[in-house]
C-alpha cells in the first residue's frame, strides 16, 4: 500500500487524528551556524514508524519535549508545524519538570515497567514516589489530548510511558481510543507482582480497542485481565466486557515504510560519519584518497553488523560472547571477518545501563586480545546515534546481520536490514532471535536462541558460506512479506479494527 491510499482511506474516514507518544518524532536542538534550523530524528523505533503516519494523516502529535530548543520553536499551544513529504502535521509537545522526567521515564517506565514486560532477567524496582510523577505526567498528556478532542476524533495512544492515559480522557460520543503497547506483554505470574497492577489493567480497559505486535501478547493480556479483575471476555472475538466497556484486542505486527528505506539507499550519500568512523579502525592514512572507503572496507572483510540501542533486552553480552565463540569454532576467519557493532547510548541515568556498558568494554577488550594480528582486530564498536541515512550502506553491505535480543516488542533493525540487503546483487543473511517480534514476519532469516551460544556461533557461519542463491531466495521472499505489510497497511488495519469495535 502506497501512502497516497491510506491518505484517501482516511479522508473518506473524515478523522480527526490525535497520536501520543513519549517519543516525539522531532528533536530541535541549537541552530546551525547559518540560523537555520537543526531538527534530529531520534533512532526509537516508535518515532521513526509514527512520523509518515502523523503526516499522511496530518494529525497532532502529541510527544514529550526533550530539548531547550525544542521549547524555544513552540508557539501557542506547544506546537510547532512539521512539514513532511507526505504531509504536514502539527508537533504539540508536553513539557515536564526534571524531577517529574526523572520519576516518570528513568524510573517508572524504565526501571518498573520495561523490565517487568521484557523477560531479560532484569529485576524491575517498585518506588511508589515514581508512580506519583509517572501519573502526573500521564495527565499531562491526557490534558493535551482533551484540549484537541472533536466530535470525529481518533485517538492513538501509544507504549507503556502512556498506559494511563486512556482513562484520563474525555470520551463524548463518536470518539475512539486506540492504543497499540509496542513492547511485550508478559504472562499473568509476572505481570501480577506489579504494585499498580490494577490501575494499568482499568486504564487499558478503557480503550475501545488495544493492540499488540504477537498473538501470545494477546493471550498473556487477556488471561492477566481474566486472573485479576472482573471481567467477561469473548474467547470468539476477543472483546473484553468490564464495567460497562467493551475493548477489543488483537494482534497486529508493525510494518515499516519500505520506500523509505529504498529511497535512502538511492541518495545515501558515499561519505558519511561512519566512513569516517571506519578510516580510524582500518588505519588509513591517506585521507585524500579517491576510493570509497566503505566499499573498500566491504570488500576486504566479510562485515558482521549489529545495530542497536544500548539496552540489556538487546542480548549484547550473549551476542559478544557467541562471536568469540564463533572465531574459536572458525580460526580460517580470524583476519577475514569483522564484527562491527553500532550502539545507540540510551537511558544513561539508569544503573543497569551504565553497568552493561561497562560489561560489553570488558568482554570486547578480551576478545579483541585474544584474536588481534597485525593491524586487525575481530570487533569493533561505534558508541553514537546514527541517522538511518548513515547506517544504510552498513545493512547494505554487511554480509551478516546479527539481531539477537532476549526480549523484543517487534524490532525494525531487522526489518530495515532485509530491504537494504534486497537491493545488493549478492545480499547478506540476517541472523534473528526467535525472541524479537518481527521473527513472526522474518521466517526465512536464520532463526536462533540467543540464549544458545553454539546456536548463534553456527548461525553466523552458516550465513557467511549460505550460497548466493539461497540467500537471494530468503532475502526476496521476507522483502515481499515486508512489501506487502507496510506501516501504511499496519495502520489501516489498526484505524479498521479500532472503528470496528467502537460501533
Ligand atoms: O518500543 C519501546 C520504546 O521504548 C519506544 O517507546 C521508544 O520509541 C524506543 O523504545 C526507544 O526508547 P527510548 O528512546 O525511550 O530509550
Amino acid at each position: 500500500m502506497k501512502p497516497e491510499e491510506l491518505k484517501s482511506f482516511l479522508d473518506k474516514k473524515k478523522l480527526h487524528f490525535i497520536l501520543a507518544a513519549d517519543a516525539e518524532p522531532r528533536i530541535h536542538q541549537k541552530r546551525n551556524e547559518d540560523g537555520s534550523e537543526n531538527i534530529f530524528i531520534p533512532a526509537g523505533g516508535v518515532s521513526v514508524a509514527l512520523d509518515p503516519i502523523a503526516q499522511v494523516a496530518n494529525a497532532v502529535f502529541i510527544g514529550r519535549g526533550r530539548t531547550k530548543e525544542d521549547k524555544e520553536v513552540v508557539s501557542r499551544g506547544n506546537k510547532v508545524e512539521i512539514k513532511g513529504d507526505l504531509g504536514n502535521y502539527y508537533l504539540k509537545r508536553v513539557f515536564v519538570s526534571e524531577k517529574e522526567r526523572a520519576d516518570y521515564y528513568d524510573g517508572y517506565s524504565n526501571q518498573t515497567l520495561w523490565p517487568l514486560c521484557h523477560i531479560a532477567y532484569e529485576r524491575p524496582v517498585f518506588e511508589r514516589k515514581w508512580f506519583a510523577n509517572y501519573q502526573k505526567v500521564n495527565q499531562y498528556f491526557a490534558k493535551a489530548i482533551n484540549e484537541e478532542i472533536k466530535p470525529n476524533s481518533f485517538i492513538w495512544v501509544h507504549d507503556y510511558q502512556l498506559s494511563l492515559v486512556p482513562s484520563m480522557l474525555k470520551k463524548p460520543k463518536g470518539v475512539t481510543i486506540g492504543m497499540f503497547w509496542h513492547i511485550p506483554w508478559p504472562t499473568w505470574e509476572i505481570f501480577r507482582i506489579l504494585p499498580q497492577k490494577i490501575e494499568i489493567l482499568e486504564s487499558l480497559l478503557s480503550c475501545d480497542f488495544l493492540a499488540f505486535h504477537r498473538g501470545y501478547q494477546v493471550r498473556n493480556f487477556l488471561d492477566t485481565v481474566r486472573r485479576e479483575l472482573e471481567v467477561r471476555i469473548d474467547e470468539e472475538t476477543n472483546r473484553i466486557y468490564y464495567k460497562k466497556r467493551v475493548t477489543t484486542v488483537k494482534n497486529l505486527p508493525m510494518g515499516i515504510d519500505v520506500d523509505v528505506i529504498k529511497g535512502l539507499l538511492e541518495d545515501a550519500p558515499a561519505e558519511t560519519v561512519i566512513t569516517s568512523i571506519v578510516n580510524t579502525f582500518i588505519g588509513k592514512k591517506d585521507k585524500s584518497s579517491k576510493k570509497n572507503i566503505l566499499d573498500e572496507f566491504f570488500k576486504k572483510n566479510n562485515v558482521i553488523v549489529g545495530i542497536d540501542r544500548l539496552d540489556y533486552t538487546k542480548g549484547l553480552t550473549s551476542r559478544l560472547v557467541a562471536i568469540d565463540k564463533f572465531f574459536e569454532k572458525n580460526p580460517q576467519y580470524i583476519g577475514k571477518a569483522v564484527y562491527v557493532g553500532i550502539i545507540a547510548p540510551s537511558r544513561e541515568a539508569i544503573p543497569s545501563y551504565q553497568k552493561l556498558k561497562a560489561e560489553i568494554k570488558n568482554l570486547i577488550r578480551e576478545i579483541n586480545l585474544k584474536y588481534a594480528r597485525n593491524n586487525w582486530l575481530p570487533i569493533h564498536l561505534i558508541y553514537h546515534t546514527f541517522s538511518r541515512e548513515d547506517v544504510i550502506k552498513f545493512y547494505q553491505k554487511s554480509k551478516i546481520c546479527l539481531v539477537t535480543p532476549l526480549d523484543d516488542g517487534m524490532n525494525l533493525v531487522s526489518k530495515e536490514f532485509v530491504i537494504a540487503s534486497s537491493k545488493e546483487k549478492e545480499p547478506g543473511m540476517l541472523v534473528l532471535s526467535q525472541f524479537a517480534g518481527s521473527a513472526i514476519d522474518l521466517t526465512d532469516a536464520l532463526i536462533v536462541n540467543p540464549y544458545d551460544i553454539d546456536e548463534v556461533a553456527d548461525a553466523i557461519k552458516t550465513g557467511l558460506v549460505m550460497s548466493k542463491e539461497e540467500k537471494v531466495r530468503r532475502i526476496r521472499s521476507m522483502a515481499e512479506e515486508l512489501e506487502n505489510k507496510n506501516i501504511y497497511v499496519w495502520t489501516q488495519e489498526f484505524v479498521k479494527s479500532a472503528l470496528e469495535a467502537t460501533r
